[in-house]
């Protein structure tokens, strides 16, 4: 590389305009602060107090947690393995168990074998690394953890990777008859806890197996509006520079991925904005960088755009202006759209159409997802006043969709 493109990296050293902590953006990053989840966090407690009780006969438990992508899970249950840990620790002079909490995922541990032995050797560090069968591993960490007076919490994360495999389903069945009082006493201090996206476990499951667990399973919900806002909000705190974002990005950014419910989606989306506010030396988070941070995670269809009938492309350029002009908010009412609608149809000698078509280019244009379109009927004394709305472009920036309609509308 020349010198002269050291200029890549020039202000490389300067301060950040935005970030203040950029590392809590960071998937490694287990927040202190849990919001939302108390009442399966205190579920989680309800079904593992029995465990810290140091009784030689008690047996261990399972449970096993279902939800969507981004909701909480992995974070939840290292947060609360980690804390049944730490108090156990703590309290083991009061005639409780001491509880070792391992949290393995198994999409990375494709076998029992390579996760029984991952958790051998951090009991025993020397342990070779081959040799053994997936049973006879499981049965010396029983017997470990009995000869150690210990218990063992086991998390395995994204269990369908294991069990989708007939061969790992019969180790999950032992575990858990296991845990139901059933065979092998050495392994009664292992308790486990599974997690898994799919809502269709039953499909792939053996029946008296997925009846088990059914019976102990807990649902995380998506994440509402509300929640989001707060998960956000937290986060931004931790990160940012105070000034640099405001309660209506948050906002917009909790309405955005409401759909999914989705709080990974929903921090990453606030990470996005402020990169490209950050490369575009702004010192605050604005709507078009939201609109930027959109696209590179969806991209632009453009051929949604160029196959519009000419009037639907003229409303959307109407939208995209009055958007790009007032950068202090993420909506444009259907009256202002309007107006500007006839004003560029008289600059480019078109006639513009009337209320009822307008309204239809609306919609449609809402139907194919170019818009989001929010409608309010007026009532006055319980009759109908016609109706208004508001208008807004979230999934990409304004500027570009701009350039790219003004091309177009040159073209006509
Ligand atoms: N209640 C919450 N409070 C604060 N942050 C949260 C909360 N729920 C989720 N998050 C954050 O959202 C992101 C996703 O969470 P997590 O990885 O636990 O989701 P998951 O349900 O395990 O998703 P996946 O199924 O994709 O593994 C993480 O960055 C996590 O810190
Ligand atoms: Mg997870």
């Amino acid at each position: 590389m020349t010198n002269s493109n050291y200029r890549l990296f020039k202000n490389f050293n300067h301060p950040s305009l935005i970030f203040e902590k950029e590392e809590v953006f960071e998937p490694s990053f287990i927040p202190e602060c849990l919001l939302h989840r108390e009442l399966e966090l205190a579920t989680l407690a309800q079904h593992f107090k029995p465990i810290l009780n140091n009784n030689p006969k008690s047996v261990g438990t399972y449970v096993i947690i279902q939800g969507s992508v981004g909701l909480g899970k992995t974070t939840i249950v290292k947060q609360f393995g980690s804390t049944l840990e730490a108090y156990s620790r703590e309290k083991r002079h009061e005639n409780m168990s001491q509880i070792i909490f391992f949290h393995l995922n198994c999409r990375r541990q494709r076998s029992w074998s390579i996760l029984f032995t991952t958790v051998l050797r951090q009991l025993v560090p020397a342990f070779p690394v081959r040799g053994f069968s997936a049973v006879e591993l499981l049965t010396y960490i029983g017997s470990i953890m009995t000869e150690r007076k210990q218990k063992l919490l086991l998390c395995l994360d994204e269990i369908d990777y294991l069990v989708a495999q007939a061969k790992g389903q019969d180790i999950l069945y032992a575990l858990i008859r296991n845990n139901e009082g059933n065979i092998l006493e050495s392994l009664s201090p292992l308790s486990l806890i599974l997690i898994t996206r799919s809502p269709h476990l039953h499909t792939y499951l053996d029946n008296a197996l997925y009846s088990s667990l059914s019976k102990r399973m807990i649902v995380f919900h998506p994440y509402n509006t509300t929640q989001l806002y707060d998960i956000i909000r937290i986060r931004a705190e931790q990160g940012l520079i105070n000034s640099s974002f405001s309660t209506e990005i948050l906002k917009e950014i909790a309405i955005i991925a409401h759909s999914s419910g989705d709080a990974r989606y929903a921090l990453e989306l606030l990470w996005r904005a402020a990169k490209v506010a950050e490369g575009e030396h702004s010192n605050e988070i604005l709507f078009e960088h939201l609109r930027k941070a959109q696209v590179s995670s969806f991209p632009i269809k453009q051929s949604l755009i160029t196959d519009l009938p000419l009037h639907q492309r003229v409303v959307l350029f109407a939208i995209a202006s009055i958007l790009k002009r007032q950068s202090d908010t993420m909506y444009a009412l259907t009256a202002e759209v309007k107006r500007n609608y006839e004003q560029i149809c008289q600059n480019n000698g078109l006639r513009p159409r009337k209320q009822t078509q307008f309204w239809v280019y609306l919609q449609e244009l809402h139907k194919i997802g170019l818009i989001k379109l929010e409608v309010i009927n007026r009532h006055n004394n319980g009759k109908s006043r016609g109706r208004t709305g508001k208008v807004s472009i979230s999934d990409f920036p304004v500027k570009e969709l701009l350039q790219l309609l003004h091309d177009i509308l040159q073209e006509k």
